[in-house]
C-alpha cells in the first residue's frame, strides 16, 4: 500500500463540493477586503495560454505576484509548441524543470484529461474550448455575492451564444447547484439543450431576472455563418436602453468580457450603475488568489491507493 497526496488541480467548479466552492467564494471576498495572502514565495508557477486572452491572463499574472510567486515566462509563440511538442510533452518539461503548478488554456476541450493522469502538479484551467472556464465561473459567483450574499433562490439568465460558451457551461452547472434558477436566451439556434436550462425569450427572461448574463458573440467560432448583423443581434437579443429601461431596479449586469459593445449591450450601458463587468474584472485578481492558495494548500486528506 503507498500512500499519495491528493494534488489541488482546478480543472471544473464540478469536481468541488459545495463547501469548497462557497470556502472560494469567501477567500476572494476576504483577500479583497485586505486579508493577508497566504504567500507562496518558494513556489513556481507557469502561464500557459494557447488560446488568447487579456483578463484572465493578466490577473493570474496579477494575483501570482500578489502571492510573491515565481513566475516562469512563457509564450506558445516562441517555445517548442512551433516545433509540433504536445502539450502534454511540454507541461511534462515544465514539471521537470521544477515549475510547481501550470495555469492553462487550450482550444482542446477538455485538455485536462490526460495532463491529470499524468503530471503530479496542479493544473489550473484557464479555459478548456466550449468546455469549462471555472475561474471566470469563481469570479462570477465572487460578483454576485457581493451584491446578494447568496444565489439561492435567485434568476439568472444567460443571453447569447450558448451553445460557444465555455462561461455558460461552467455558470449554468454551478448556479443550479447553489440553489438558482437558470435560464437560457437570446438565438434559439444557439440555445444548447445539454447545458439542462430552460429557454425563454429575452424580454420575458430579462424582467424577471435577478441577474443578467450576456455572452460574447464568438464570431471566431461563426466563420461558417456570413449572415451574422450586428445591429440586427442587437435589436433582437441585445440589452438594448428600453430594456434596460424594463429590468428590475436591484438586477446587475454581468458579461465575461471581451464586450461587443453595441452587439451584447448598448455601447453606454457597459458603465450602467446596475452594470458590475469592471467589477467582474477586479473580482477575477481575488478568484484567481484563492484559487492558487488552494493548489499550494497543505492537504487535508491523503488517499491511500
Ligand atoms: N473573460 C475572459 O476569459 O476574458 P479573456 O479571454 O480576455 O481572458
Amino acid at each position: 500500500m503507498q500512500t499519495q497526496q491528493r494534488i489541488s488541480h482546478f480543472v471544473s467548479l464540478d469536481d468541488l463540493s459545495t463547501v469548497e466552492i462557497e470556502r472560494l467564494i469567501a477567500r476572494g471576498l476576504e483577500l479583497k477586503q485586505g486579508a493577508p495572502p497566504h504567500r507562496t514565495v518558494t513556489k513556481t508557477v507557469a502561464n500557459l495560454f494557447f488560446e488568447h486572452s487579456t483578463r484572465t491572463k493578466c490577473s493570474f499574472e496579477m494575483a501570482e505576484h500578489h502571492l510573491g510567486l515565481h513566475v516562469l515566462p512563457f509564450e506558445t509563440a516562441t517555445s517548442s509548441v512551433q516545433k509540433g511538442e504536445t502539450l502534454l510533452d511540454t507541461c511534462k518539461t515544465l514539471e521537470a524543470i521544477g515549475v510547481d503548478a501550470l495555469i492553462v488554456r487550450h482550444g482542446e476541450t477538455g485538455y485536462y484529461e490526460r495532463l491529470q493522469e499524468q503530471l503530479r502538479i496542479p493544473i489550473i484551467n484557464a479555459g478548456d474550448g466550449s468546455g469549462q472556464h471555472p475561474s471566470q465561473s469563481l469570479l462570477d459567483l465572487m460578483t454576485m455575492y457581493e451584491a446578494f450574499g447568496h444565489v439561492t433562490g435567485k434568476t439568472i439568465v444567460i443571453c447569447g451564444d450558448l451553445r460557444h460558451s465555455r462561461v455558460a457551461r461552467s455558470n449554468a452547472h454551478v448556479l443550479r447547484r447553489l440553489g438558482a434558477t437558470v435560464i437560457g436566451s437570446g438565438p434559439r439556434e444557439w440555445f444548447d439543450d445539454t447545458l439542462g436550462i430552460a429557454y425563454q425569450e429575452i424580454d420575458e427572461a430579462l424582467t424577471s431576472s435577478d441577474i443578467i448574463m450576456l455572452l460574447r458573440v464568438q464570431h471566431e467560432r461563426h466563420l461558417d455563418d456570413q449572415s451574422f448583423e450586428a445591429t440586427v443581434y442587437h435589436q433582437r437579443y441585445g440589452l438594448t436602453h428600453e430594456r434596460m429601461a424594463r429590468i428590475r431596479p436591484e438586477a446587475i449586469v454581468l458579461h465575461p468580457a471581451p464586450v461587443n459593445r453595441g452587439v451584447e449591450i448598448a455601447e453606454e450601458l457597459v458603465e450602467h450603475p446596475q452594470s458590475r463587468i469592471f467589477d467582474q474584472m477586479t473580482n477575477g485578481v481575488f478568484a484567481r488568489m484563492a484559487i492558487l492558495e488552494r493548489a499550494f494548500d497543505e492537504p487535508t486528506t491523503k488517499e491511500t491507493i
